[in-house]
């Protein structure tokens, strides 16, 4: 059987924000990069709170589509969350898990409150605002000073995204749970991959994950911030390429 990576895109982007990856590793495995609901070009009905578990429900059911029983299954940021919930839910639909640039916490009352001031940006003064305030936190100083098309890219595939499915998933992320018991317990191949100069996740989020889950290993990205993949992208597809062989 083809051997398949399900890639889950961030808060608040779309499959394609996966092109480099698409691209770089579709030669090596089958590569589904799904628009998760209400992102990109997908138009499934938005509850008011989208949950990560709902999100996984949907990536279950594309896979389901797509004719793929079992893949490793990465998320970055928002996608980790999702590949955690997707993990705790259906275990046996994952060979592998690849968490980038994310976390295992839940929000606290800060955390949460500042996602419903995210929701109702989004609601009231739309995308672009939201691209504006998140892409300083994005891309690593470098990126922002050097590289103007990746800054354009990211700022417009915001730009373009749904006020309601950014407000809906703000709000889905506040009610996520907290992940450790799943890690403590993940006895199957896992990845940790962060940018060495991810401020919005910082190192400690990372280590805590590569920790709890026996076996895993954490690579630090050199040249990358929070979208790690978008940035270094030739460093995280050879990460990712050297993963999979070491089980498939
Ligand atoms: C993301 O990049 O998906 C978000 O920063 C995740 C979050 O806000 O927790």
């Amino acid at each position: 059987m083809e051997r398949a990576l399900v890639l889950l895109h961030g808060f608040p982007f779309e499959g394609s924000y996966w092109q480099p990856q698409a691209e770089g590793l579709s030669a090596a495995c089958r590569v589904l990069a799904p628009d998760l609901r209400g992102f990109g070009a997908d138009r499934r009905a938005l509850p008011t709170a989208l949950t990560m578990e709902q999100l996984a429900d949907d990536v279950l059911a594309d896979m389901d589509a797509a004719g793929v029983k079992r893949a490793t299954i990465g998320g970055l940021s928002m996608g980790g969350y999702v590949a955690m919930a997707l993990a705790a839910r259906s275990p046996e639909r994952v060979d592998a898990l690849v968490l980038c640039n994310t976390r295992a916490t839940a929000d606290d009352a800060e955390g949460r409150a500042a996602r419903e001031k995210t929701a109702l940006d989004a609601l009231e003064h739309g995308p672009q605002v939201i691209a504006r305030a998140m892409l300083p936190k994005l891309l690593s100083e470098q990126s922002q000073a050097q590289r103007p098309e990746l800054v354009r890219r990211i700022e417009s595939m915001i730009a373009r995204q749904r006020p309601e499915a950014i407000a809906a998933a703000s709000r889905g992320m506040a009610l996520r749970p907290d992940r450790f018991s799943l890690l403590r317990g993940w006895t199957k191949p896992a990845l940790v991959i962060t940018g060495a100069h991810d401020t919005l996740m910082p190192l400690p989020t990372s280590v805590a994950m590569r920790d709890a889950m026996p076996g895993s290993r954490l690579i630090v990205l050199p040249d990358a911030a929070h979208l790690s993949s978008a940035e270094n992208p030739a460093a995280f597809n050879q990460a990712l390429l050297d993963f999979m062989n070491t089980y498939q």
